[in-house]
């Protein structure tokens, strides 16, 4: 059984297919990019549906301007042309990339995303942003380039680590949080069932209900110019979390972490009820990700990290708030006193 949902951007509208076996649905690729972990899996399955085959060292240390080089000479080598379509099987890093390379090789090529982690199934296949970092910053380069295509195969989750679950449940959480208090109360219901004795068929729903919501904030803010912001929720303190942390904290941890921080200073400030914030506290300990911050950092190098971060404009913080389950606000020019408040309530 699969689930379809259309992102709908007039002559660029494509569609998303969801369920048990649906890469079997991916037509012959001109060239397919994977990573070295993902290539290990499913590399000879990936070379049934590809004409050649790209596969870069995993991580996001290489998710780089040099990657996307690399891309673009296979392609040459390979002598694609402006008709020939690349895919991107694997998780966000791969897709930002195979997306990247894809917007600028002969100015812009068509690409079809075939995610394989359950945080590029829920989130960064969809909707067209695509990236490298640089030291600089993450994700300071890029283009909006919509995908023609997204196949979501759950069966990848199979193979896919539980530290790796946890990264898109924290997406999932979100999701939930700002826009489907139904999705948020979904998670809440046999929580192992998502995570240490998870129930793939379980995810088919959840992922599609997720694609439908961020597809409908890219179908009315496609560049971001406001409403997709509200994607950021938890993103501006998780982002600083993530940085003081040395990325000893994943980014699903950071996000966790950040959805607390800013559900404290939403409940301080009045605006989201104390029940909600520790119902949505509750939910991520039950998933399995933290709420508690071990090292207690100090606040001031909190606000330069979230001052840092490229959604910061103007030397002012912003800061996406709840106001029930279900709903999200964009609030500019949050105060340093009362984020420091709220971070130091998260600590362990
Ligand atoms: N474009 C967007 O809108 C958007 C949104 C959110 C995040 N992102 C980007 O996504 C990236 C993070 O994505 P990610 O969490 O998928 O990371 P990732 O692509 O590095 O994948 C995580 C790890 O899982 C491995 N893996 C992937 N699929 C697997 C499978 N089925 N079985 C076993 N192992 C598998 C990978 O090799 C990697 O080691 C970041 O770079 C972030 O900036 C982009
Ligand atoms: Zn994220």
């Amino acid at each position: 059984m699969s689930e379809k949902v259309i992102v709908e951007l007039g002559d660029r509208s494509y569609e998303i297919l969801i369920g048990s076996g649906i890469r079997e649905l991916a037509k012959q690729s001109d060239l397919l990019v994977t990573d070295s972990n993902v290539d290990k899996y499913y590399g000879s399955w990936a070379e049934t549906k590809a004409n050649c085959k790209y596969i870069f060292p995993a991580g996001e240390e290489n998710k780089s301007i040099q990657t996307v080089a690399d891309i673009c000479r296979a392609a040459a080598q390979n002598r694609l042309s402006r008709k020939s379509v690349m895919t991107a099987l694997g998780g966000g890093v791969c897709g930002d990339m195979t997306g990247f390379a894809a917007a600028i090789y002969m100015r812009g090529i068509d690409f079809v995303q075939i995610p394989t982690t359950l945080l590029a199934m829920v989130d960064s296949s969809v909707g067209g942003k695509t990236a490298v970092d640089i030291p600089e910053g993450k994700n300071l380069i890029g283009a909006f380039h919509q995908p023609r295509r997204v196949l979501i195969d759950t069966d990848f989750l199979k193979t896919l680590p539980l530290k790796e679950i946890r990264c898109g449940l924290a997406e999932i959480i979100k999701t939930g949080v700002i826009l489907d208090e139904n999705l948020f109360a979904e998670l809440e219901k046999a929580p192992e069932t998502l995570t240490t004795a998870p129930d793939y068929a379980r995810y088919s729903s959840i992922i599609r209900r997720c694609c439908e919501l961020k597809a409908q904030v890219v179908a009315a803010d496609e560049k971001e110019g406001g409403l997709r912001a509200i994607l950021n929720y938890g993103h501006t303190f998780g982002h600083a979390f993530e940085l003081l942390s040395n990325f000893t904290l994943s980014h699903g941890e950071g996000v966790a972490l950040g959805m607390c921080a800013a559900g404290e200073y939403a409940a301080a400030e009045g605006i989201w009820s104390k029940q909600e914030a520790l119902r949505q506290k509750k939910l991520i300990a039950a998933l399995g990700l933290p709420t508690r911050l071990d090292t207690a950092y100090k606040t001031g190098d909190v606000i330069q990290a979230m001052l840092g971060d490229k959604k910061s404009a103007s030397g002012k913080i912003n800061l996406v708030l709840p106001t029930r389950i279900g709903h999200a606000e964009i609030f500019k020019d949050a105060a340093a006193g009362k984020i420091a408040l709220a971070v130091e309530s998260i600590y362990a």
